[in-house]
């Protein structure tokens, strides 16, 4: 099959263009052109980026989508281009919308003109439900978004539905919560802390800074997320997952667990500082992700523990390499 990615030089598209090559796909991706010729992640990955078929884009300029929907034809299309840090979106909210929500949008026109025919896979978030009315979410939860970003995936989020409704495509969507990888931005929270202590571990640095320690989130390892978000589109009919680990933890058993990892006590490192607190916090979230196991047959493979031990030795080796 022809895959098309956008978003394809984040954490996710990492893991999903090496899933979809795996499979045996051909993969596209649209990149977004920086001042500085970049590739993201991609960049520490040359053999993975010679094999994928890249185009300048934005998910901003319907034009530049349309012109690469028609060259590429995609059957599978996985929309994860976004502006994805919550606190950035307070700071932009506008530029939030517009790529969330009206880059969304273009994308389903693009698709909807193009390939029809083809299935759309939509990066949602756990974030929509924001002030959480249930201890587990699952698809049927009240979606209540507490932040610039959550507003916009939630607008996107029933764009896709209507979509799917008003003109019978295949769109999905992917309500994933949080998940993490060593390729995970630096400026979230578990990477911000698997690099701090690998820094501190080797000397390289002496605290580390951070806002709400007792937020609390539902923390697994994208390169099993991505796999849910193939399977939804492998399935027969379109539909709207919850995909997560069905467990908890506070920024604090993240610090805590990370620092353990190598042989340090956080507290001894760690500093709260109001910088870094949000104008309205989600404080807890904690996904139901029965039915993509029911109707996908997909379970989270990588625990908690496991997580955070692989992202620190991740830091680790990188530093010391
Ligand atoms: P990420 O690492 O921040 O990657 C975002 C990608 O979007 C990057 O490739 C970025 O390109 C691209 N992008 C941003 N603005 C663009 C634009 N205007 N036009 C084209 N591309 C643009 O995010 P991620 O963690 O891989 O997440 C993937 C998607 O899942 C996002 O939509 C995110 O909101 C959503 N999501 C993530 C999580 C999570 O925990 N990771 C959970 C739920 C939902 P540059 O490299 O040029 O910046
Ligand atoms: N980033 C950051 N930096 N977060 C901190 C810090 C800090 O110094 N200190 C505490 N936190 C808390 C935040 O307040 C939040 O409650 C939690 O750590 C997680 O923050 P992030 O790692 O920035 O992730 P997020 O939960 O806001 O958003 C991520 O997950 C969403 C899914 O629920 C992003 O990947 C979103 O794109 C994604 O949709």
């Amino acid at each position: 099959m022809v895959v098309l990615i956008s978003g394809i030089t984040g954490q996710d598209g990492y893991y999903l263009s090496k899933l979809m090559l795996k499979e045996g796909h051909q993969v596209h991706g649209i990149v977004r052109r920086n001042s500085q010729k970049t590739y993201g992640v991609l960049d520490f990955d040359e053999e993975l980026k010679s094999k994928l078929n890249l185009y300048y884009g934005d998910v901003t300029d319907k034009s530049s989508l349309d012109s690469i929907f028609r060259q590429v034809k995609p059957n599978l299309v996985f929309h994860l281009a976004a502006q994805s840090f919550v606190q950035e979106s307070w700071s932009n909210p506008e530029v939030t919308y517009d790529v969330n929500i009206k880059g969304t949008l273009n994308m389903l026109n693009s698709f909807r003109e193009y390939t029809p025919e083809g299935k759309f896979y939509f990066a949602c978030s756990s974030e929509v439900f924001g002030k959480v009315a249930d201890e587990i979410q699952n698809e049927e939860s009240r979606m209540w978004p507490r932040s610039p970003y959550g507003i916009s995936k939630l607008a996107a989020y029933w764009t896709g539905i209507n979509y799917r409704e008003s003109y019978n495509l295949f769109v999905c969507n992917g309500i994933l919560f949080n998940h993490e990888s060593p390729n995970r931005g630096v400026e979230f929270v578990t990477r911000k802390i698997s690099l701090a202590a690998a820094k501190i571990k080797l000397g390289l640095q002496k605290e580390l800074k951070l806002g709400n320690l007792d937020a609390k989130r539902d923390w697994g390892f994208s390169g099993d997320y991505v796999r849910a978000m193939y399977l939804m589109l492998l399935h027969k009919e379109p539909d709207d997952y919850v995909v997560a680990t069905g467990e908890t933890h506070s920024v604090r058993e993240f610090v805590e667990a990370a620092f353990e990892a190598v042989g340090l006590d956080y507290r001894d490192y760690v500093i709260v500082d109001p910088k870094f607190l949000r104008p309205a916090e989600v404080q807890y979230l904690r996904g139901d992700y029965s039915k993509a196991k029911r109707k996908l047959g997909w379970e989270p493979k990588v625990k908690f523990k496991e997580l955070v031990k692989m992202m620190v030795e991740a830091d680790l080796e990188r530093l010391s390499g």
